[in-house]
């Protein structure tokens, strides 16, 4: 994958008494109102003080949920520990444009949930020039919407000078690594959606030594190859006849969990009955992959082996110790799996700790993001 020269921040731009517009990536879990795991609050941060020690006047916008109704107003209580902040309960409007009239330099406001506006999502012109219209320079850091073109996202950058901030060309960098594994290279993917997902694994046939697919992307090759799934969680997508079924690079779980109505068990992938649902891989999964996670010299990993939020993430918590293990440099993004990485502690034995999952996999493909292209191809309305 060739590496473009982006537009940051950090090289030398003067941002001195300026409004800067920060989309940062703050889609952080929210639980009886609070935030529960503060992974992408730290890792705005050094953009966040980048800016603010430059004397810049910082507007941070960001969306949060999947309901247009869910608030930023937790997330931005969390960061009162980290940076002084005030939150403005709009996304647009009077109440904005007060707030931002009253700031000094290195002060920093937060938005609303920017979804909470119906344009964003379409990319509205007009939306993009009123979010622009409140600031001198736009600044994206959030990486793990990139793969949007929302307004926020994609629209900014055709009405102010734009940069990309510190998180975002730290996951930049560190994904361009996993782009060109050493080899020998283990690529692991879970979770679910085949569809979305399949483009990639056959373009990383070229690209890395082996393939481990799990999750319940698995049970669309189980399925593909004439197994009982029974219950279990498929995609649209039909693999039968795909080359990648039995292909010798990628590998699918050897044992899985199961449960029914005769209870949870462990068993072969072609001894599933139609009354159960796999939920995990096994014990023998593991220990399979264990040799190869040991001699990889670049792992790649992104999503969990079993239904993780559901509790069925023992063998995710197992591979991931053995990744934490390896002395090779491993990538993993999906919020599931760095879930399962920091229940374990054992997040400084990592690479690199991705804060992206699904533009981690959609950069990994194309190269490149909606939003990168936009901030590269900028003030062309
Ligand atoms: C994120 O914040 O992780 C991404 O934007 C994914 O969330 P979305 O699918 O709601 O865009």
């Amino acid at each position: 994958m060739p590496k473009a020269t982006l537009l940051r921040i950090s090289d030398g731009v003067d941002v001195a008494g300026k409004y800067v517009l920060l989309r940062a990536s703050l889609n952080v879990p929210v639980v009886d109102g609070c935030v529960s795991n503060q992974f992408r609050i730290v890792r705005a941060m050094p953009t966040i003080n980048h800016l603010t020690q430059a004397g810049a006047r910082v507007i941070i916008v960001a969306h949060i949920g999947r309901e247009p109704s869910e608030t930023l107003a937790p997330v931005a209580e969390a960061m009162q520990s980290f940076v002084p902040l005030t939150f403005v309960p709009a996304v647009t409007g009077e109440a904005v444009r007060a707030a931002r009239n009253e700031m000094q330099n290195g002060e920093v406001i937060m938005l609303e949930n920017v979804r909470q506006h119906p344009k964003e999502k379409d990319d509205d012109g007009s939306f993009a020039a009123e979010l622009a219209s409140i600031a001198d320079i736009y600044v994206n850091d959030a990486f793990a919407a990139s793969h949007r073109a929302h307004a926020s996202l994609a629209g900014v950058p055709r009405h102010l000078p734009s940069y990309f901030g510190l998180n975002f060309m730290h996951e930049y960098d560190e994904l361009l690594k996993a782009a060109a594994p050493h080899a020998p290279s283990l690529f692991i993917l879970g979770g679910a959606k085949f569809d979305t997902k399949m483009p990639l694994v056959e373009k990383y046939l070229d690209t890395y030594s082996n393939i481990f697919i799990g999750g319940a992307l698995a049970n669309d090759i189980f399925k593909a190859r004439g197994l009982e799934v029974g219950n279990s969680l498929v995609s649209e997508i039909d693999l039968s006849g795909s080359p990648i079924i039995n292909h010798e690079q990628i590998m699918t779980p050897i044992d899985v969990v199961v449960d029914g109505p005769q209870g949870r068990r462990t068993c072969a992938p072609d001894a599933v009955s139609p009354d159960e649902r796999i939920l995990d891989a096994g014990p023998e999964t593991i220990a399979l992959l264990s040799p190869l996670v040991g001699a990889a010299k670049t792992i790649l990993w992104n999503g969990p082996l079993g239904n993780y939020e559901a509790g069925y993430g023992e063998q995710t918590e197992a591979l991931a110790h053995l990744v934490a293990q390896s002395e090779g440099y491993a990538v993993i993004g999906g919020g599931d799996t760095i879930a399962a990485v920091e229940n374990l502690r054992v997040q400084e034995s990592i690479g690199f700790m991705s804060t992206a999952g699904g533009a981690m996999l959609t950069f990994l493909e194309a190269g490149t993001l909606p939003a990168i292209d936009a901030v590269q191809n900028q003030l062309q309305p």
